[in-house]
């Protein structure tokens, strides 16, 4: 059996309200050694670090995602740098852009609270976790402006050139069941091209569940498909995949 780390799961959302510790306590069984949870605001951050306290193997980001940004004030800061205090805190995160969705807060207060939380990673010196939506150009452009912060690109899906403008940045890229779709063309030329060791693997949960099972509830037990995707394009073993994936997200996110 692989050995994995899921660098991206949600699993303070609602989804799993009926059965979260049921999910989460049979993930080492089924080879997930590790996850991480970030947060999408302030009560979502809150939670995640609950989890992170009662799973040994769940670590927690903390941060105000670009679609549940539209009550954000500077003092939020606050309350986020507090929770980041707990040692089971390894990201800021997720934070950046979506302009996806015409309902989402203003773009020049996505890029406000984005901008935020990266000077908040910086002064933690702490990896920063981006979700970036339909808005390459000026997420990358806000990345630039920081350039004492490192982090990865969750569920990438940005071009080749802008991923060979973030690994020549030090950062990594993420990969979602995203990949097993039809239309992940794009995102498998990227995968083709990446150095292994900037690759980290994620499910996403309880979202983009990846094929055959697309259209369930996603959790960390199907990330090895992910793994097995990525093995495929690189022309590697599944199994090699997880090992480098795991040993570059326990580098990126400081755990030993
Ligand atoms: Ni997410």
């Amino acid at each position: 059996m692989m050995t994995l780390f899921d660098t991206h799961a949600h699993y303070d959302s609602r989804q799993f309200d009926c059965d979260r510790d049921a999910v989460l306590s049979v993930l080492p069984e089924q080879g997930v050694a590790l996850v991480v949870n970030p947060g999408c605001d302030l009560l979502s951050s809150c939670k995640a670090v609950e989890l992170a306290q009662r799973y040994p193997f769940v670590y927690a980001a903390v941060g105000v995602h670009p679609e549940d940004c539209a009550d954000w004030e500077d003092g939020c800061l606050l309350e986020l740098r507090a929770l980041a205090a707990n040692r089971k805190v390894r990201a800021i995160g997720e934070i950046g852009l979506d302009y996806y969705w015409k309902e989402n807060p203003p773009r020049a207060l996505q890029q406000n609270v984005f901008r935020r939380q990266m000077e908040l990673a910086q002064s933690l010196r702490l990896p920063v976790i981006v979700h970036d939506r339909e808005a390459h150009q000026d997420c990358l452009s806000i990345v630039r402006e920081h350039p004492q912060v490192t982090g990865v690109y969750h569920c990438y899906s940005g071009s080749l050139e802008d991923a060979k403008v973030l690994v020549k940045l030090g950062w990594m890229l993420s990969f979602t069941g995203v990949i097993t779709y039809k239309n992940a063309r794009k995102a498998l030329e990227v995968i083709d091209w990446l150095p292994m060791d900037r690759i980290m693997i994620e499910t996403d949960s309880p979202y983009l569940t990846p094929e055959p099972f697309r259209g369930k509830r996603n959790d960390s037990g199907y990330v090895h498909l992910v793994a097995e995707a990525i093995a495929q394009v690189k022309g590697v073993p599944p199994e090699e995949v997880a090992a480098v994936t795991l040993e570059n997200g326990q580098r990126f996110f400081g755990i030993s």
